[in-house]
């Protein structure tokens, strides 16, 4: 059998330079230089130190990913890079090396939208996409609920959140307990010692009114909100705050309409795959409770591994490889960095 095209993904959406190359569905490096260190003083992402970091790592990242894999850039048979939804600067940085490396070796370029290769990515560990399917992405800066027909073209949002990301929640809750930045995995690891029903904080959008309107979307602001005054409340009565607990109940109260709602999804679109990626796709219990859930309707659940899960190049190179694949038409090098690329647009 021939060999499958190489394919190099350069993503740069956010405080990730990740360079991957891919040969079909076999990862072949996965190179990623994170600026999140330079950020954590902030509590977020700095746009400005995010895209000057982008442009200080990625010659060295390139260059990094092709010795792992064991090739020269000339053996490249295809480029993609994330076009957008992202940060407008940090995206240009990437935008402008794929089109200077696509222009110099003479190789196609595709602009892909970086939610599809949220989902593209899960072909590197588990084999082809299940078509349709539903896929879950929360991240810090996305939550969506979309109905994937084609990973390389047709994809139909089904919700989304109505204002902070699942992500950006934990993050902000971590904020108020002390804990580093980001939050996530640190409110994941306090959440093992403490109970998850010790404090009953709020389902957003799980009302029966806000089901009629909103019953595939999400909002977090409000759990945030519950969460700081349930905090405050304590300090105010010089009490101390149980990390552990609040860390549980949040994290259930968020995981719990997270599942909930995409069960519900995938069981009114008729769909019995469920794909759930971005960086919140890492915490312990929401994997658990997805695939309870899931079970209990017949719909089985992939998550990448965490490494996967997170922003990367692999993921940008694998749905570059599925475009090619699928014999798809390359982008034009006037490609724009689009921070607000509809994720209905997967390929620019
Ligand atoms: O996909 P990602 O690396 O970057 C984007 O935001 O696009 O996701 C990062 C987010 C952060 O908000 C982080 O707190 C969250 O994913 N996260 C987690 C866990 N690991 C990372 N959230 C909950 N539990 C985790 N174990
Ligand atoms: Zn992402």
């Amino acid at each position: 059998m021939a060999e499958q095209p190489l394919v190099l993904g350069i993503e740069t959406s956010c405080d990730e330079t990740g360079i991957g190359i891919v040969s079909g569905h076999d990862l072949l490096a996965d190179a990623v230089a994170s600026s999140v260190d330079e950020h954590a003083r902030f509590g977020g992402v700095v746009p400005e130190v995010a895209s000057r970091a982008h442009l200080e790592a990625m010659v060295p990242t390139i260059e990094r990913a092709c010795q792992t894999a064991g090739i020269s850039l000339r053996d490249v048979d295809a480029l993609a890079v994330t076009s957008g939804p992202g940060l407008a600067g940090a995206l240009l940085v990437g935008v402008a090396a794929a089109k200077a490396l696509a222009l110099s070796l003479d190789k196609p370029l595709y602009g892909v939208n970086h939610l599809a290769a949220h989902v593209a990515v899960d072909q590197l560990e588990h084999g082809a996409l299940p078509e349709p399917c539903l896929a879950m992405l929360v991240s810090g800066g996305h939550s969506s609920l979309l109905r994937v027909d084609d990973v390389t073209g047709v994809i139909d949002p089904m919700g989304a959140t109505i204002d902070d990301a699942a992500g950006e929640a934990f993050d902000k809750v971590a904020r108020l307990l002390g804990l580093p930045f980001p939050g996530g995995p640190h409110i994941d690891k306090e959440a093992r010692s403490g109970s998850s029903v010790a404090i009953d904080f709020p389902r957003g959008l799980s009302s029966r009114r806000d089901l009629e309107r909103h019953r595939f979307d999400f909002s977090f602001s409000g759990l945030k909100t519950a969460v700081a005054r349930w905090v405050q409340a304590r300090n105010d009565a010089g009490e101390s705050v149980p990390v552990a607990d609040v860390a549980a109940s949040f994290q259930e109260a968020v995981c719990d309409v997270l599942t909930r709602k995409a069960i519900d999804a995938a069981v009114t679109a008729g769909i019995e795959d469920i794909l759930i990626g971005g960086g919140v796709a890492a915490n312990s219990r929401l994997r658990v409770l997805a695939e309870e859930r899931a079970a209990a309707h017949g719909i089985r659940v992939r998550v990448p591994r965490p490494g996967l899960c997170t922003d990367n190049g692999a993921m940008v190179a694998a749905l570059g490889a599925e475009m090619v694949a699928r014999g798809r038409t390359p982008s034009s090098l006037d490609l724009p960095a689009d921070s607000a690329l509809p994720v209905t647009d997967v390929l620019v």
